[in-house]
């Protein structure tokens, strides 16, 4: 099993930019959490940050035959990516939607998410603990998954039989 992690503009500057609404942790720290927690559910995980929506649309085609789940953080580009928002609804992967900063509470617009109704789920305004509990979320859909396979397995199985 292996969890993609994508994540958009300027999420690179995290612990440089706007502390006072994204925190001081840097986005390697993130990613070292996550890898941590990988390792603990022995899931493969790979990281993935753009700046440019094109390159992001290219990477969500990718996971298509080579991830099981994808947990985005599409930053501005939820607001404004209807290329991005295909791309999930393309790949038909369970996809997991991370925001750091609580976007409901802060300019209105940042309050529509074009991405999020195409997505499995979204965690929203709990800092970088909110990748934490992407990975939880998305670890509880790939069993979901696998048990509901296997259901389908038996059944197809014991047709036959
Ligand atoms: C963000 C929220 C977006 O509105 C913003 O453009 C970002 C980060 C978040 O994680 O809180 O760059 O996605």
């Amino acid at each position: 099993m292996k969890i993609m992690v994508i994540q958009g503009p300027n999420l690179n500057m995290l612990g440089i930019r706007e502390q006072h609404v994204y925190g001081p942790m840097k986005l390697e720290n993130i990613h070292s959490e996550m890898k941590k927690q990988a390792e603990q559910f022995n899931v493969d995980i790979e990281f993935f940050q753009s700046n440019l929506e094109g390159e992001i649309v290219d990477k969500i085609q990718e996971c298509l035959g080579d991830a099981d789940a994808i947990i985005i953080n599409p930053a501005a580009y939820t607001h404004t990516s209807i290329a991005i928002r295909d791309a999930i609804s393309a790949v038909n992967l369970p996809v997991v939607e991370v925001h750091i900063s609580n976007i409901y509470r802060r300019e209105e617009f940042r309050h529509k998410s074009l991405t999020a109704p195409v997505c499995a789920g979204s965690i929203v305004g709990f800092g970088p603990f909110g990748y934490h509990m992407a990975m939880i979320a998305t670890m509880q859909i790939l069993n979901e998954v696998k048990m509901i396979k296997e259901q389908q397995a038996k059944a197809q199985a014991a047709q036959q039989a």
